[in-house]
């Protein structure tokens, strides 16, 4: 029993660190990879930002078209990069010692990453950069702090500085100072108002679209048993009443 405990234990630690270590800053975000237009918008936005560093090489354009609806003719059209194949790996042109160059780091493949980071570090971490002049490309990063990744969002959200939270809310017209803001308050991330395409909501939303697509990337068989879970219990359901049915032939006569 104690060798048993002390293994489960051991089990949990890496969980129990993990959350210790980013559970303040982490937002939960309710992810649903069932969700076909979250998906295809996701899917859409991982191609046009994310794979011109990143690739996701266990993954088939012709697998997500497939899983996520969208025909193959568009999929060549719209997502995968001109002279691609329906049936080729998410891969991309970039040689990592270019890019190592460049970034001083190698962009990972992102395949699997919802799997090892999980889908609120993701979401957070999106939407955690802010404005600091002291690195390369003049962003750092509130959950991953001086990564050596770009903003590339930032044209959709805007610039993101450190500073704090408007001290007063807006209420029906009326000023209130809002007592759940103190001093503490001033190391936030703040969207420098009108520097970015989409409302804070709206790019909330594209993440979590994003991010989405990432989990169902690392995951892909979970809508395949999802599926198949419907089937097997609509046939349980048919089966049931025929045994139900069944049943009543049977004992009708002996009554
Ligand atoms: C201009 C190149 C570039 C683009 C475009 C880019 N990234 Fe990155 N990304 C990087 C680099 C370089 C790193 C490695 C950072 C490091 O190790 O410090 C990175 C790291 C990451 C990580 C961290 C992985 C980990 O486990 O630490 C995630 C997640 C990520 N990128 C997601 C994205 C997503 C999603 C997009 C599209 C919205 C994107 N990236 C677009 C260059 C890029």
């Amino acid at each position: 029993m104690k060798t048993l405990l002390a293994v489960l234990l051991i089990a949990l630690l890496p969980t129990l660190s993990f959350a210790a270590e980013h559970g303040a800053d982490l937002e939960s975000v309710d992810i649903d990879v069932s969700d076909k237009a979250a998906l295809q918008e996701g899917a859409q936005t991982f191609v046009n930002y994310c794979m011109g560093c990143h690739s996701a090489r266990f993954q088939r354009y012709e697998r997500v078209a497939d899983d996520l609806g969208i025909t193959h003719d568009r999929m060549l059209e719209k997502l995968a990069p001109a002279g691609a194949k329906i049936g080729d790996h998410m891969t991309i042109g970039m040689q990592p010692a270019d890019a190592k160059n460049w970034f001083g780091a190698v962009p990972p493949d992102l395949t699997l990453v919802a799997r090892v980071r999980g889908t609120d570090w993701l979401y957070g971490y999106l939407r955690a950069f802010y404005e600091d002049p002291t690195r390369p490309w003049g962003v750092n990063n509130r959950i991953s702090p001086n990564v050596a990744m770009p903003n590339v969002l930032e044209g959709l959200q805007g610039r993101q500085r450190l500073g704090c939270r408007e001290a007063q809310r807006l209420d029906g017209g009326e000023k209130h100072t809002d007592p759940t803001l103190s001093h503490e308050a001033c190391d936030q991330l703040v969207i420098v108002p009108g520097t970015g395409a989409l409302t804070e909501a709206q790019f909330d939303d594209k993440v979590k679209n994003l991010v989405t697509f990432l989990a169902y990337s690392a995951n892909p068989d979970k809508l395949q048993h999802q599926r198949i879970g419907t089937y097997v219990l609509l046939y349980l359901a048919v089966l049931f009443i025929l045994a139900y049915l069944l049943k009543r032939e049977f004992w009708k006569d002996i009554h």
